[in-house]
């Protein structure tokens, strides 16, 4: 781990301090492209995991669950759904006062041009909820899960797709806009696409780089079409993408390695920004590592890794954001970061080491608003299922239990005094 000379902290005064989650990942019980998707690979990543994954240094401490088919089987969950009240005390006990979650589209038009009120007004009643506890809400659109509707007519990679998108969107925020200012489209674009259409990691499981343009240049277009709707509605909306952006640097002084950096990092995160920026109020960035490049291959040698073996190296982000903040001059929200640490061995380290780097980008000038730390709860992580833990609070899913975890009541008494000392 780097040792970093201590940073006085000192944040701006209306700084939006709170976590994220994503529908599917909490909820329970949602019917999608993914969960069916996760019923029909179920057994197949459960017989693969060892050859998957017995490199990570905790595969002793993962192998049981990992082995479980019903670990890459959402199902219940936390019940985030139902239970959302009892989460956002928890928010409300750790100062916070944002917080990111998602709306599940298809829970909102489970067919077809079909809109279901019941679902409306649990949204609704679930951001009147997060308003009773001051807490700013900020809505992303599409987290990753898809009506399977939407899906079977081909998805984002068909552009005359994009207009079931607008039309959801639309109807949305015509129906929860009013207590709403930040809005995200789209969470990460780029690891959508590239690994639904090209690692072929997850549903529809394609493999093929074209695809994987396609589609990605269609979620640019649909970021464009929904900003300028939501724009149309209301100039208040605050609309931008969640982006990934990992920082990318050279590890020697070789000119290849630091050439294959900046491609690297160009094709990570300029690609998709420059077609959408025009159309962002702000930057939500997604940070969660960084790639030190040799010659061509991204190793990072010395550096201590998480659960799910990223490398861990938070004071970063101050050099991610700097970047972003430089080359698009927007104000950022830093919309997701965390770590995969079922101990609580590093979570408490990660952040001290974050609240560090954004420190030291805000003193270099960056208009940082925001910090959302992935995650509220434990959660289903994707391909790899339910083992992974990024929440401040532990979720045991036999009993339903949510519990802070040291970092998290430490973080919330750091919250308070940041918030406090202005
Ligand atoms: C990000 C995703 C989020 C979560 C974290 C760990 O890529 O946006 O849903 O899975 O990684």
């Amino acid at each position: 781990m780097q040792k970093q000379p201590k940073t006085k902290l000192q944040f701006p005064k209306r700084f939006l301090w709170g976590a994220a989650t994503a529908a599917h990942q909490v909820e329970g019980d949602n019917h999608n492209q993914w969960s069916v998707w996760e019923l029909e690979n179920a057994k197949t990543k459960a017989a693969q995991s060892e050859y998957q994954l017995h490199d990570l240094d905790n595969w002793s401490d993962i192998k049981s669950a990992a082995k479980r088919p019903d670990n890459y089987v959402s199902g219940s969950l936390a019940d985030h759904y139902n239970q959302y009240e009892q989460d956002f005390d928890l928010l409300t006990k750790m100062h916070m006062n944002a917080y990111r979650f998602s709306v599940e589209w298809s829970r909102i038009e489970p067919e077809q041009g079909v809109w279901d009120a019941a679902a409306i007004d649990h949204y609704k009643r679930y951001v009147a909820a997060l308003k009773k506890r001051n807490i700013e809400p900020v809505m992303t659109l599409f987290h990753f899960t898809l009506p399977a509707w939407f899906s079977e007519r081909g998805g984002f990679e068909k552009r005359s797709n994009v207009m079931y998108f607008t039309r959801f969107a639309e109807k949305i925020v015509s129906e929860l806009g009013k207590d709403i200012r930040f809005i995200i489209t789209i969470n990460e674009p780029d690891i959508y696409a590239r690994e639904s259409y090209r690692a072929g990691n997850w549903p529809p499981n394609r493999t093929s780089n074209w695809q994987m343009f396609r589609v990605l240049n269609n979620l640019a277009y649909a970021h464009r079409q929904v900003a300028k709707r939501l724009h149309g509605m209301n100039r208040r909306y605050k609309v931008s993408i969640a982006k990934n952006s990992a920082y990318s640097y050279a590890g020697d002084t070789a000119w290849l390695s630091h050439a294959s950096a900046a491609v690297l990092q160009y094709m990570q995160d300029d690609y998709f920004l420059r077609k959408v920026v025009k159309h962002c109020d702000f930057l939500g960035v997604n940070y969660y590592f960084s790639n030190r490049v040799y010659g061509y291959r991204v190793h990072n040698p010395d550096i201590k890794v998480s659960d799910l073996g990223w490398d861990m190296s938070p004071s970063n982000i101050e050099y991610a954001l700097e970047r972003l903040y430089e080359k698009y001059k927007l104000p950022i929200i830093v919309t997701e970061n965390g770590v995969a640490d079922q101990g609580d061995e590093y979570r408490q380290w990660w952040i001290t080491q974050t609240l560090a780097g954004m420190q030291r980008a805000l003193d270099s000038g960056v208009d940082i608003q925001g910090y959302l730390h992935w995650s509220l709860l434990d959660n289903f992580e994707w391909a790899h299922g339910k083992w992974p833990r990024f929440g401040l609070a532990a979720v045991d899913y036999e009993t339903g239990n949510r519990t802070l975890r040291p970092s998290a009541i430490w973080f919330g008494r750091v919250i308070k005094h940041l918030r406090e000392t202005k």
